[in-house]
């Protein structure tokens, strides 16, 4: 056949090549329609069974993905002429996080020195006055019992420092107890730059370990433990602490919530807690929160992972002078006044904040017992006493359904797909 045939024939078949097309795409464009509309009507049903046990599920856009705490600039000068820190420069990197997150600066006010200071001073007390009520550690006193109800007897009670959790900088009479999931790794950033082993842009690229690694191998072990004692005297000790169950929240969303995202974390923990608390079959790989609840509950907690160790038991805070005690909540104020503290004229960036705001919280905390939540309280007791949290939002969002009734919900409820900042920060 010659070219010419070949080409009268495609141009007599190209009309009804094209029908062809054309069909199939309009069949794959109606087809891709009914199974949305016949997802979404599912999950509306299955949202408003659940709804009608527990008000709890809230609209998509209220999962803000990230929040920058960011420093009030007008404020700034006023600290600066008080704490001689120059004005902070941002790299790109931190300019283009905050063009993206316009309009969502920080709601808390930021205070004065005096006022920080003062703040400082009154947990420091509250700390100090719950050790010596407990009859634990340097403030023990003679009076004091150790508490012995039984739902303290469960629980791990440090009766020596734990020296070894602390970085010690000598030349800076400096230390630091890293809490997981409570900006420690932020923190150790910080403690990073001060060596001058690392520059500020290298600290926001990716490291060749996890920051609280590397402050580990660079802030090493005084030379014996003896000497401890008198070098926490004269030194600023740092303690970031974080609300016990934000603390596991944040573990959860971070490492066992997406099997894809995290598979180690899967492998080590999330098989075995699907395997040892699903009741239900559910076709999920990955455990559900209240799965993840009565998993910590039937551990031992003195001595478990670090993710979910207590505060209490990685850096006995009734044993050891800290002088600086940070809240997660309020880790940027807390880490200049830590710097001004320890006399370090090095600026501290901004916090770029994973906040688990009242929505988050309601979420996945409604997915739990409140009988659960009682006892994990219990068994994180000490944490929420000396550092002054309390579980009545948390417990607030809790339900008291059956289980049976619950979980075949919740099991098949989606969670939305959001974003959380790099592990790296917290
Ligand atoms: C650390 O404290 C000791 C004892 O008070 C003091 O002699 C030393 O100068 C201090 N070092 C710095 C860098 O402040
Ligand atoms: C700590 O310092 C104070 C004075 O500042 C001193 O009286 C005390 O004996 C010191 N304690 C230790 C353990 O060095
Ligand atoms: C703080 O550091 C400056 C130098 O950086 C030094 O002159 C000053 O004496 C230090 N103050 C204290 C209380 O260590
Ligand atoms: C619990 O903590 C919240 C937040 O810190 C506080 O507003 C509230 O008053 C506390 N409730 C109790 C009963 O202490």
């Amino acid at each position: 056949m010659s070219v010419s045939g070949v080409l009268r024939k495609v141009s007599k078949l190209l009309p009804s090549l094209l029908q062809v097309v054309f069909i199939i795409v309009v069949l794959h464009l109606v087809s891709k329609g009914l199974i949305t509309k016949a997802r979404r009507s599912l999950r509306q049903a299955l949202a408003s069974h659940y709804d009608a046990h527990v008000d709890s599920l809230v609209p998509h856009h209220v999962f803000r993905r990230r929040q920058l705490m960011r420093p009030n600039l007008a404020n700034y000068q006023k600290w600066n002429q008080k704490l001689k820190i120059p004005k902070p420069r941002f790299t790109q990197g931190k300019k283009r996080r905050h063009e993206r997150t316009q309009g969502t600066s920080t709601k808390r006010p930021l205070l004065e020195f005096q006022d920080w200071h003062g703040i400082m001073e009154k947990r420091m007390l509250e700390l100090r006055s719950a050790c010596a009520r407990l009859g634990l550690g340097l403030w023990k006193l003679d009076s004091s019992t150790r508490p012995s109800s039984p739902e303290y007897q469960s629980i791990y009670v440090p009766t020596s420092p734990s020296y070894q959790s602390l970085f010690v900088s000598r030349d800076r009479n400096l230390t630091f107890c890293p809490v997981s999931n409570s900006g420690s790794n932020w923190i150790s950033k910080r403690l990073l730059e001060l060596t001058e082993e690392f520059t500020r842009d290298e600290l926001e690229e990716r490291l060749p370990s996890p920051p609280s690694v590397l402050a580990r191998h660079l802030y090493p072990f005084l030379p014996s433990w003896e000497l401890y004692p008198k070098f926490l005297n004269q030194s600023t000790n740092i303690i970031i602490v974080r609300h016990p169950f934000d603390r596991i929240l944040h573990y959860y969303r971070r490492s066992l919530e997406n099997p894809k995202k995290n598979p180690s974390e899967y492998l080590k923990f999330g098989r075995k807690i699907v395997n040892k608390y699903r009741k239900i079959p559910v076709h999920k790989k990955q455990p559900t929160f209240g799965e993840f609840v009565q998993f910590l509950l039937d551990l031992n907690l003195g001595n478990t992972e670090e993710q979910w160790r207590s505060i209490m038991r990685k850096c006995t805070p009734c044993h050891i002078p800290y002088n600086i005690i940070g809240h997660y909540e309020t880790l940027w104020q807390d880490a200049v006044h830590a710097w001004k503290t320890a006399n370090i004229s090095v600026e501290v960036p901004a916090f770029t904040e994973t906040e688990v705001t009242p929505e988050i919280r309601k979420l996945y905390f409604s997915r739990v017992k409140k009988d659960h939540l009682l006892k994990l309280h219990e068994k994180y007791i000490f944490d929420f006493q000396l550092f002054g949290y309390n579980i009545s939002e948390h417990l607030s969002y809790a339900h008291n359904l059956e289980e049976s009734v619950i979980t075949s919900t919740i099991a098949t409820t989606e969670l939305p797909n959001y974003e959380m900042t790099s592990d790296d920060n917290i």
